[in-house]
């Protein structure tokens, strides 16, 4: 079975990005990425690729390779899907805000949409290909919809989760360590899980491409975020130690991540973990640890979630005392407002909880992010329904130049790791802040010995507060 025409059902993180790295190294295949939101297509398809809707390094140089010679972006869903051999299932599963599992099961009803467009629409076999990450068994209740609403056409279902990291996802697909392909026993479900090899296999090494069941390759993927997030919640726990104790967070994580054993990956300590997976995947395995009884198991992951949670409020916590116990009408700055670094997604980003922890404290907050914008920035804090959206206008201005954004400020927080932050002239900022001024660096990227020099009070996440 050799697939010419591939369409994604789409066009976000996982989707756009994946798709593009497919086109560019398959020029013999047809890729067509399809979503409802039209201002979404109509970005991707813009001619000016720095306006692209997903900012990720590298991403404008493939999309310009590959778009209109065997990419194209489009509304037409029902064209797409019914022109396609291979369907990528690339939607949103956000964690469910109403009914059972409130809060912590993943919400479906975008996949299920999906697929019952999917069995309307198809006239010729199709193998579909889960790729936004779901909770186990969801291929099942996929097959049950496609073959018991569809035009009695053949589908095969294959789970192939994304691993991609949002900042690195090209390199990530270019160079992945490993690609995960799960499909069924029958002889049908391998050569399906062997087109979909034989994709892959266009620039990854064979040994890296990996084959299993179904419901191994959907838990894999739950696992796999479930020990990342552990890690960062490990190490955010022993910088709270640090801080009380005189140890430094970056020295003991250098110390650990050269035992083989443990490795040096993961272990940098922060204001907390943000993004779309983390959180949501964890909640979904703790879903269906209390689904099938496994209580114990259920509050082990959770405890990943409750510290992170932790770790979030008491940065803004420490900000408030010290800043002598108020932070009412005093100005300070965030310096990031993305939950990681190049990426413009701000899904989950610490920022978002801290910013509401000192809104609700009554202080005026100055925003500078490079990439995400102003209107981003407002709707993840409208989103929470703290306050009015007038309140959250007048109490939060979004800046786009560093220098206007910390005028007159109290303090500066870190809450991205972007790398401009580290070679900013510091002298000039403190020159233009309040006395005392002070810097919270919740990710521990700025030199807080020459910060201190020039007369800041420094702050930095698993270390003693210097002066
Ligand atoms: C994650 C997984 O890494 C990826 O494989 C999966 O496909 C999707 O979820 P992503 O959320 O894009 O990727 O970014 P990641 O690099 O994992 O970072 C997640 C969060 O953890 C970020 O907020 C990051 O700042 C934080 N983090 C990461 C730390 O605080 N410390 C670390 O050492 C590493
Ligand atoms: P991810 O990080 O998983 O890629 P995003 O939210 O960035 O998530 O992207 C998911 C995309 O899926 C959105 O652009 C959304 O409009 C699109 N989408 C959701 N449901 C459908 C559907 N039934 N048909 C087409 N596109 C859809």
């Amino acid at each position: 079975m050799t697939i010419k025409n591939i369409c994604c059902i789409g066009a976000g993180y996982v989707g756009g990005p994946t798709m593009s790295v497919i086109a560019q190294k398959c020029p013999n295949i047809k890729v067509t990425v399809v979503d409802i939101n039209e201002d979404r297509i109509a970005a991707w398809n813009h001619k000016d690729l720095s306006r692209l809707p997903v900012y990720e390094p590298g991403l404008d140089k493939v999309v310009e390779e590959a778009r209109g010679r065997n990419l194209f972006f489009s509304t037409e869903v029902d064209k797409a899907i019914n022109d396609a051999d291979m369907i990528f299932i690339s939607v949103n599963t956000p964690t469910k805000t109403y009914g059972k599992g409130k809060g912590m099961a993943a919400d479906l009803k975008y996949i299920e949409l999906c697929a019952r467009q999917i069995a309307r629409v198809a006239k010729q076999d199709k193998i579909v290909v889960e790729k936004s990450t779901l909770p186990v068994r969801t291929a099942s209740a996929i097959k049950s919809i496609l073959e018991n609403t569809g035009n009695g056409v053949q589908f095969q279902i294959l789970s192939n989760p994304e691993f991609l990291a949002e900042g690195t996802a090209v390199q990530d697909l270019l160079h992945p360590d490993r690609v995960l392909i799960g499909g069924d026993t029958t002889q049908e479900g391998q050569k399906a899980i062997q087109a979909l090899v034989d994709i892959y296999a266009n620039w990854i090494p064979n040994e890296r491409i990996l084959t299993t069941n179904v419901w191994s390759s959907e838990l894999s993927k739950l696992t796999a975020n479930a020990f990342l997030a552990q890690r960062v919640s490990s190490i955010n726990a022993m910088s709270v130690i640090c801080e009380n104790t005189g140890a430094d967070i970056n020295e003991v994580s250098k110390a650990i991540g050269m035992d083989s054993r443990i490795g040096p990956k993961f272990l940098k300590a922060s204001v907390g973990f943000g993004g779309s997976c983390f959180q949501k995947d964890i909640l979904n395995l703790v879903y269906i640890a209390k689904t099938y009884g496994l209580d114990e198991v259920a509050d082990y992951w959770e405890q990943v979630v409750l510290m992170n949670d932790y770790q979030k409020n008491r940065f803004s916590d420490n900000i408030v005392s010290t800043l002598y116990n108020t932070v009412s009408g005093k100005k300070i700055t965030f310096f990031g407002w993305a939950f990681k670094k190049d990426t413009n997604d701000t899904r989950e980003s610490a920022a978002i909880k801290v910013a509401d922890n000192l809104l609700s404290e009554k202080a005026n907050l100055s925003v500078y992010d490079p990439k995400v914008t102003e209107e981003r920035i407002y709707a993840d804090l409208d989103y929470l329904n703290s306050r009015s959206e007038e309140e959250n206008r007048k109490l939060l201005k979004v800046q786009n130049n560093p220098y206007n954004a910390i005028k007159n400020s109290h303090a500066i927080a870190i809450l991205t790791e972007w790398d401009e932050f580290k070679t900013y002239d510091w002298q000039k900022i403190y020159d233009n802040m309040h006395k005392p001024a002070f810097i919270f660096d919740g990710r521990g990227i700025l030199d807080t010995k020459a910060l201190s020099k020039i007369g800041f009070i420094c702050y930095k996440i698993g270390s003693a507060t210097t002066v």
